[in-house]
């Protein structure tokens, strides 16, 4: 709920002309519902890919307030973000629910970015990994190998969400690498290794490079450094500088 529809739109076009001749990074926005089609439209010929920021599990029907995965789709989303700590904080996103959505969503044709990370107090008190076991079991429960494959996984520490406070490099590596370990467990190694892991948290310009730089991260889902598009496409740069690397 950051946008106008002006600013929405703007922002949009110059991302996609900032992105002019950038390769090896794949780039995708989840603006506002309301403004799905208009900046849909902006995006037209470019490769950035459409998103929405939640969905109903719900068929289409009698639930007032509420939009449809098929509604997602029809305006050409092929991605939602579920589990952001904002729906489980403030929305009732449990982990069940944010399991019905993901298994809806995967069933009924869109990929999905699936966020779990700590509170503040649960990292100070040693907790990291048992929260993130619960959520990540309780999230993808009854997931198969297959559909884990269109799951984007996006850590993201709430202490670290729009605080201008990004986890450490090394404290974000050592996070993603417990992920990947438990994805290993549940899906195989080789589900586990093709698993994006991105990391998201006061994600900028500036502390995109080091952040990327690790192994085990492999994107960002960027908040309040999307509502720039200079700062944006710096950590695509940032991004695309990596991949040559690698
Ligand atoms: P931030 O937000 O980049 O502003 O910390 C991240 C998010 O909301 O996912």
């Amino acid at each position: 709920m950051n946008t106008t529809l002006q600013s929405g739109q703007t922002l949009a076009a110059e991302i996609v002309h900032g992105l002019a001749g950038v390769s090896g990074v794949d780039v995708g926005v989840c603006p506002p519902s309301p403004y799905l089609i208009p900046i849909a439209q902006k995006l037209h010929g470019s490769t950035v890919v459409l998103g929405a920021q939640n969905c109903s599990p719900e068929k289409p029907g009698a639930f007032t307030g509420e939009v449809a995965i098929e509604m997602l789709l029809d305006v050409g989303c092929q991605w939602v973000i579920l589990g952001h700590s904002e729906r489980r904080q403030f929305f009732g996103d449990t982990d069940e629910v944010v399991n019905k959505k993901l298994i809806a969503a995967l069933e009924r044709g869109l990929k999905v970015i699936f966020c779990i990370g700590e509170m503040l107090e649960d990292r100070k008190t040693g907790r990291t990994e048992s929260v993130l076991e619960t959520q990540l079991s309780k999230g993808l429960l009854n997931l198969t190998p297959e559909q884990m494959a269109k799951v984007v996984i996006a850590y993201e520490p709430v202490w670290a969400i729009g605080t201008g406070v990004t986890a450490s490099p090394e404290q974000a590596e050592e996070t993603h690498a417990y992920i990947r370990k438990w994805l290993a467990g549940r899906f195989g190694q080789a589900v586990s290794d093709a698993t994006r892991i991105q990391y998201g948290g006061s994600v900028k310009g500036d502390n995109a490079k080091e952040l990327l730089a690790k192994p085990n991260i492999d994107g960002a889902l960027v908040g309040g450094a999307s509502l720039k598009s200079d700062q944006f496409l710096a950590i695509i740069r940032a991004a695309e500088e990596i991949a040559k690397t690698h």
